[in-house]
């Protein structure tokens, strides 16, 4: 198989600050990381906020080229999601992502400000990566909230809306990469959670699919929580679903 980036973004899923810096140090470190990137999400920036995030995940860290996937799911006017999107622009987040659903003057709010922000920061722009319909919610959910369409149906809808709006890409389950791979073309960014290794236990993810399934379905990121951070040795669990997502230079 053909070499490629690590496409691994370990999902800290944690308050616990130091904990998290040591797993950081640990998978993301020198002289090499073991992963694309990592995600810290709302629960770690709420309790700990952007000084949590430069102390958990510092600049010898980010030195290596490991990613920083700020999974905050932005939803808000389009001033306001702007203002977030202003707010953390200084800790030069890879990845951020805000729900589709907010509509087009949002999405297009926070393109621009991202744009405008890493202009100002002498930055690489954040890339922006659209929610669409949270795996949380089924047809009778979306139809409680007005939306009278098959989940699926609705998940290329705001993917399709994302795209026309300037983002960089979505997030999916690996039932929808195919169907969002056709739909917003091969250059679209595909964050795909709900990933498990071959003969790992699945925990609560019903419909996992295994590393090499979902970057052969059109996965371009994968993103793995438990089985790297509850692993014995984080690392080398890192390196093997890696090396399951074809690659071969770690
Ligand atoms: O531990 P695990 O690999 O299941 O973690 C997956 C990560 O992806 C978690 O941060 C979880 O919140 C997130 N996620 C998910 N399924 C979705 C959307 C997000 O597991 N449908």
């Amino acid at each position: 198989m053909k070499n490629r980036a690590n496409p691994v973004y370990c999902s800290i899923d944690t308050t616990d600050l130091e904990g998290a810096a040591r797993m950081i140090q640990s998978i993301g470190g020198a002289p090499k990381p073991a992963v694309g990137g990592v995600k810290l999400g709302l629960e770690f920036f709420l309790a700990h906020g952007a000084p949590g995030i430069r102390y958990a995940f510092p600049q010898p860290v980010r030195a290596t080229g490991v990613g920083f996937f700020l999974d905050l799911k932005l939803h808000d006017i389009p001033n306001t999601v702007a203002g977030g999107i202003r707010a953390v622009a200084e800790l030069a987040p890879t990845y951020i992502t805000i729900h589709s659903s907010g509509g087009r003057d949002m999405l297009r709010a926070a393109v621009q400000e991202a744009g405008a922000q890493a202009a100002k920061l002498n930055l690489p722009r954040a890339k922006l990566l659209g929610v669409t319909v949270l795996t949380s919610l089924d047809k009778s959910d979306l139809e409680a909230t007005g939306v009278n369409s098959e989940p699926t149906d609705q998940v290329l809808r705001l993917g399709a809306l994302a795209r026309d709006a300037g983002l960089d890409g979505c997030i999916c389950s690996p039932h929808e990469i195919a169907a969002l791979r056709k739909e917003c073309g091969p250059d679209f960014v595909l964050m795909v959670p709900g990933i498990r290794p071959v003969g790992s236990a699945t925990n609560d993810q019903k419909r996992a699919m295994t590393p090499r399934q979902a970057v052969d379905l059109g996965a371009t990121h994968l993103v793995v929580g438990r089985p790297i951070y509850t692993a014995a040795n984080p690392r080398d669990a890192a390196e093997a679903i890696a090396r399951e997502a074809g690659v071969n230079d770690l």
